[in-house]
């Protein structure tokens, strides 16, 4: 029994001294739940208890990670909500944990901090580090656009604006950033090119972790007591690899004064200043 609990601890946690939460009554919405670590951190939730809000884009997705769920613990899943691109959709009356995953959460997540019980937790990436912002030019219109230098500035804003949404939550409710570590995933499919993401995702197989692996640090930041604000990641080189802990972030996604012009910029895009969504200017 005691293996089995460890063991359990280490398959979805990381630690094998963590006991794997009860979240029975909780209500956790996860986004990006119908691939990869979103889907891997949603079946370990429903294992444990949860009520999960899954808001996913695609019908048929929708529909698998049901399937998927329903074999977990169907008395205690709730598949909630499918969103419909470009479509608002209102989701009301949690007592919660909010688990976000995916690229652009800033309006979801801004519009459910009303019914926040617990806490946030934001996907960024350690590619954060790499990350420029250019507030003359945020969407590369101008500047010459990479993946790379796309995803790490995404991601680096994603850092600013849970460094500032931290200095706003409600009392006795916290965000935590995670950064996953390297995980084979539809990540790395992104090159465009299918070749490329052939010969990508077979050189990650055998050095990256599994989906479940990096699973571990989002569910870490979910379920964990930890200071607010904390930055989670793998504790291995270059944190690549390895069981969850607290590491450094960049000293530029520390930057408060960055952190409140790149959220109004924000703020701005997707229209939660009362203007027209992406109707935003240079910040
Ligand atoms: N994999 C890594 O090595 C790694 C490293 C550091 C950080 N991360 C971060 O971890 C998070 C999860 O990534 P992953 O590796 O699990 O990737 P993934 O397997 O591609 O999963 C991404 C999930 O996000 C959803 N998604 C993507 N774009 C979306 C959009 N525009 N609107 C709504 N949903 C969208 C996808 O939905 P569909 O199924 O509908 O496409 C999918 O469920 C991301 O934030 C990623 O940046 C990953």
């Amino acid at each position: 029994m005691v293996e089995t609990v460890a063991g359990e601890a280490v398959d979805a946690l990381g630690w094998e001294h963590l006991v794997p939460p009860d979240l029975r009554g909780r209500t956790v919405v996860v986004t990006g739940a119908s691939d990869g670590i979103g889907r891997e951190s949603a079946l370990h939730l429903a294992r444990w208890g949860a009520r999960l809000v899954l808001p996913v884009r695609d019908r048929r997705a929708a529909s698998d990670i049901r399937g998927l769920l329903d074999g977990e613990r169907a008395d205690l899943v709730n598949v909630a909500g499918v969103v419909s691109p470009g479509r608002r959709e209102t989701v009301d009356g949690f007592e919660l944990l909010l688990g976000v995953n995916a690229l652009a959460p800033m309006l979801l997540t801004e519009s459910l901090l009303p019914v926040v019980r617990e806490r946030v937790v934001l996907v960024t990436s350690h590619a954060h580090t790499s990350g420029r912002m250019d507030h003359d030019d945020p969407h590369f219109r101008r500047t010459r656009w990479t993946l790379p230098r796309a995803y790490s500035r995404a991601k680096l804003t994603a850092m600013l604006w849970g460094l500032d949404l931290g200095a706003r939550m409600p009392a006795g409710t916290q965000v935590q950033l995670t950064h996953p570590g390297w995980v084979v995933t539809n990540l790395q499919n992104a090159s465009g090119h299918a070749r490329v993401d052939r010969l990508v995702t077979m050189a990650s197989r055998p050095l990256a972790m599994t989906a479940a692996q990096g699973a571990a640090a989002v569910l870490f930041s979910l379920t964990q007591p930890l200071p607010p604000g904390s930055y989670v990641g793998p504790d291995g080189w270059q944190h690549l690899r390895g069981r969850p802990t607290l590491i450094r972030r960049s000293a530029r996604a520390l930057d408060r004064g960055e952190a409140a012009r790149t959220v109004a910029w924000m703020r701005r895009e997707v229209g939660l200043d009362g203007t027209a969504p992406g109707r935003a200017g240079p910040a």
